[in-house]
C-alpha cells in the first residue's frame, strides 16, 4: 500500500504495542496480515490477497496456509478481520484454535467497516476484551487467561466453508462459493449487464482480469464457442480455487492466475472481459486500481484485440482508455453501470 492510501486498521492495531500497552511475544501469527515496518522481524502470516501476500514476502514474512494453521501454538495472534460477518467469525474462531494457552488475541477494524460488531464477535468468543478507539478504528483484545466458549469456536471455525450457493439467474443456477469473495451468494448485477452485452463471436485466447469466483469466464465459455483457452486472474486466493472448481468441466485449456493484475501480466490475448475492483484492502474507493486493470489490458492484448469492461458510472477511467486503446465504445448504460468496448490499435 503506498504511502498516499494509509492503513488506519493497521496502524490501529500496532498501537497498543507502540504504546506499551501490549508487548510482542514470539512466535507471533498475524491472520490477514498487511506489512507494516512496525512489525517485529520473525512474525508468520496468512494473506489470501496476492498483493499484500508479495509485500509480506518481500520484506521476508513467511507465509502459512489459514487452513492448516498449528494449533496451540502462538502467545499472540493478530487478526485484520474481513468485512463480511461470517468469513470474520471463521477467521477469530482460527485465531483461537491456534492461540496458546493464556495467550492473546489483537483485532483492529475501521468503525465504518463494522467495528463494533466484530469486537461483539470477539467478547462473546473470548469472554470479554479490552478496546481502544483510535485512527477512526476499534482495536481490541482479550485477556491473557479468558474463559473461551470453545463450543461456540468450533461452530464458527466452519461459517466460511465453500459451499454450493444457487441462485434465480437461470444462465446460472448454481455455482460453488464461500462466504467474503466478492458477490459471494449472488450474480453481481455489473457482471450480468456485461455477459448481456457480450458478442457470441469472441474468439481464440481469452482473459478475465479481477476473475472472482468465474461467473463471466463461465459465461464466456457458454456463449462464445469460439474461444479456446481462458486465462483467469484474480487476487483473492479464495475466490481463485472456487473459480477452478466452477470451470473444472470446461471444453478449452483454463489457466488460473493467482495475480496482481496491476503489475502486468504475461499473457497475450485476443480478447479481455473485466468487472475491475475499485477497492484495495484496508482503504476507501481507488480508480487508480480500475486504471491500472486498464493499462494492464492494453499491454496484454494483441493488435485489434478487444477489452469488454463494466464498470460504474462515475469511475474515471476515460483517459486510462484513451491512452491505451484506438477505439472506445460506450455500448450501453444503465442501473449506475457502463460498458465500453476497447480495441487495441
Ligand atoms: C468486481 S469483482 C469481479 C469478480 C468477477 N469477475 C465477477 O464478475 O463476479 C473484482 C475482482 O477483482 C479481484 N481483485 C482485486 N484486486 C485485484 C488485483 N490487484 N489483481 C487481481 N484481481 C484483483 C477481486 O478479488 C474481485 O474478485
Amino acid at each position: 500500500m503506498s504511502s498516499n492510501h494509509r492503513d488506519l486498521a493497521l496502524d490501529a492495531l500496532l498501537h497498543p504495542f507502540q504504546q506499551q500497552l501490549l508487548q510482542w511475544q514470539p512466535p507471533a501469527l498475524f491472520l490477514r496480515a498487511r506489512p507494516s515496518s512496525a512489525l517485529p522481524a520473525g512474525i508468520q502470516a496468512t494473506q489470501p490477497f496476492a498483493p499484500a501476500a508479495t509485500a509480506l514476502q518481500r520484506v521476508g514474512t513467511a507465509l502459512l496456509d489459514e487452513d492448516a494453521l498449528p494449533a496451540a501454538a502462538f502467545p499472540l495472534v493478530l487478526v485484520l478481520p474481513p468485512r463480511q460477518r461470517e468469513e470474520a467469525r471463521a477467521l477469530f474462531a482460527k485465531a483461537y484454535a491456534a492461540l496458546a494457552p493464556g495467550g492473546i488475541v489483537v483485532a483492529a477494524v475501521a468503525n465504518d467497516e463494522g467495528a463494533k460488531s466484530r469486537e461483539a464477535d470477539l467478547k462473546q468468543l473470548a469472554g470479554s476484551v479490552t478496546t481502544l478507539s483510535k485512527y477512526h478504528c476499534r482495536v481490541f483484545w482479550t485477556q491473557p487467561h479468558a474463559v473461551w466458549n470453545a463450543e461456540l469456536g468450533a461452530q464458527w471455525q466452519g461459517l466460511d466453508a465453500p459451499r454450493r450457493v444457487v441462485t434465480d439467474d437461470a444462465a446460472n443456477g448454481h455455482f460453488m462459493s464461500r462466504p467474503g469473495v466478492f458477490a459471494w451468494d449472488r450474480v453481481d448485477a455489473a457482471s450480468k449487464m456485461l455477459v448481456a452485452a457480450l458478442p457470441a463471436n469472441l474468439t481464440g485466447a481469452v482473459a478475465d482480469f479481477g476473475a472472482g469466483w468465474g461467473y463471466l469466464a463461465q459465461q464466456v465459455l457458454a456463449r462464445c464457442p469460439k474461444v479456446t483457452s481462458l486465462d483467469l486472474y484474480e487476487a483473492d486466493a479464495r475466490a481463485l480455487a472456487l473459480a477452478q472448481h466452477n470451470l473444472a468441466l470446461a471444453q478449452v485449456t483454463v489457466r488460473t492466475h493467482w495475480h496482481d493484475v496491476t503489475a502486468g501480466v504475461d499473457g497475450r490475448f485476443d480478447a479481455i472481459v473485466c468487472n475491475p475492483p475499485f477497492h484495495a484492502l484496508g482503504g476507501g474507493e481507488r480508480p487508480d486500481i480500475g486504471r491500472a486493470f486498464i493499462a494492464a489490458a492494453a499491454q496484454a492484448l494483441k493488435p485489434k484485440g478487444v477489452l469488454w469492461l463494466v464498470a460504474n458510472r462515475h469511475l474515471p477511467y476515460e483517459d486510462a482508455l484513451a491512452t491505451g486503446f484506438a477505439q472506445v465504445s460506450c455500448v450501453a448504460q444503465g442501473g449506475g453501470f457502463k460498458i465500453v468496448q476497447a480495441v487495441k490499435a
